[in-house]
């Protein structure tokens, strides 16, 4: 099959969708003991450990890369320099967070919920010393270079990382681009440059600079409910009872499919430069099962 329409892909992913809404609402454990509940769409339990154990692996993997990589590591002192480098990153001055907001990782679900918490008043248990001045503002380069550097080193801040390959079916399936096939979207980004690059598809390395930004947690797209849980806990933020049910655990077998499938309609030449392309990505973080992870031959190309 050379092309898959996005009309059948997307009857696909609302059918899985729906399925394991179906497999969630009959699941009888759901709900019980809070986020250590087992769940059907999971079908496993993230204990405190496990979560912990993990993050340290994320980033000694994201260090070891910062440490031969060259990538910036110190924040501009020019303020249109900083708009543009840290457009990416987004505050919440009342919950002492910072992230990185990259469309089609989770972030979405992640900010409405935020919004939600701001609006219900929690309040941190271990107040900052600073008493932070409490802004709507969300936009990191919005503040100055003062309160940037207080930010940085004091907020708890994440990182939402999903596999580049998926983020791509996710952006040509929200139609954004007018491609007729998967393959000449991917074309069109390979064209457009890791420079003109649209947000949607740009490198999270380029985006989100974790070089520059010491980022205490990077969670993982397919499991977001449960890192969460305990990165909100562990921040001093008991929210269980307002954690939504992101919809990545409903989607996370059915883009494996997908990605199988069309990874199959790209020539050789377009997975070796999807490969190039996402080349800081794949080795700053733990995308071990992309598909373009198998393809990336020579990594002192940096
Ligand atoms: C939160 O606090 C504000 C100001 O103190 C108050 O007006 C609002 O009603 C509170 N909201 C909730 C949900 O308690
Ligand atoms: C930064 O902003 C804060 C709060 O508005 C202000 O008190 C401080 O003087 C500013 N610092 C600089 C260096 O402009």
């Amino acid at each position: 099959m050379r092309f898959l329409p996005r009309l059948v892909i997307s009857a696909a992913l609302g059918i899985a969708t729906f399925l394991s809404w179906r497999l969630l609402l009959w699941s009888p454990a759901t709900g019980q003991g809070g986020d250590l509940a087992p769940r059907a769409a999971e079908g496993f339990t993230l204990t405190l450990d496990t979560f912990i154990h993990v993050q340290q692996l994320r980033k000694k993997r994201l260090r070891a890369f910062c440490s031969r990589s060259g990538k910036v590591t110190m924040l501009p002192r020019s303020r249109e320099e900083r708009a543009r480098l840290l457009s990416s990153l987004r505050v919440s001055s009342k919950l002492d967070l910072l992230y990185c907001q990259v469309p089609s990782t989770g972030v979405e679900e992640w900010q409405q919920f935020l919004e939600k918490l701001e609006k219900e008043n929690v309040t941190l248990p271990v107040p900052l010393p600073y008493p932070w001045r409490h802004t709507p503002e969300t936009q990191l380069s919005e503040f100055n270079l003062t309160e940037i550097e207080a930010m940085l080193g004091s907020y708890t801040k994440v990182l939402f990382a999903r596999d580049p390959f998926q983020r791509l079916i996710s952006t040509f399936m929200q139609g954004i681009g007018s491609s007729p096939s998967f393959s000449s979207f991917v074309q069109d980004v390979l064209d457009s440059g890791q420079h003109s690059a649209s947000v949607a598809w740009k490198p999270l390395v380029s985006l989100c600079h974790p070089c520059l930004i010491q980022y205490d947690y990077v969670v993982m797209f397919g499991f977001l409910r449960q890192e969460l849980g305990h990165l909100l806990q562990r921040a001093g933020l008991p929210v269980d009872s307002f954690l939504p049910e992101f919809t990545d655990t409903q989607v996370r077998w059915t883009y494996s499919w997908l990605s199988e499938q069309m990874f199959r309609e790209l020539s050789l030449q377009q997975k070796k430069q999807l490969s190039h392309f996402y080349r800081w990505d794949l080795a700053a973080f733990p995308f071990s099962s992309s598909f373009l992870s198998d393809l990336l031959s020579t990594p002192e190309t940096w």
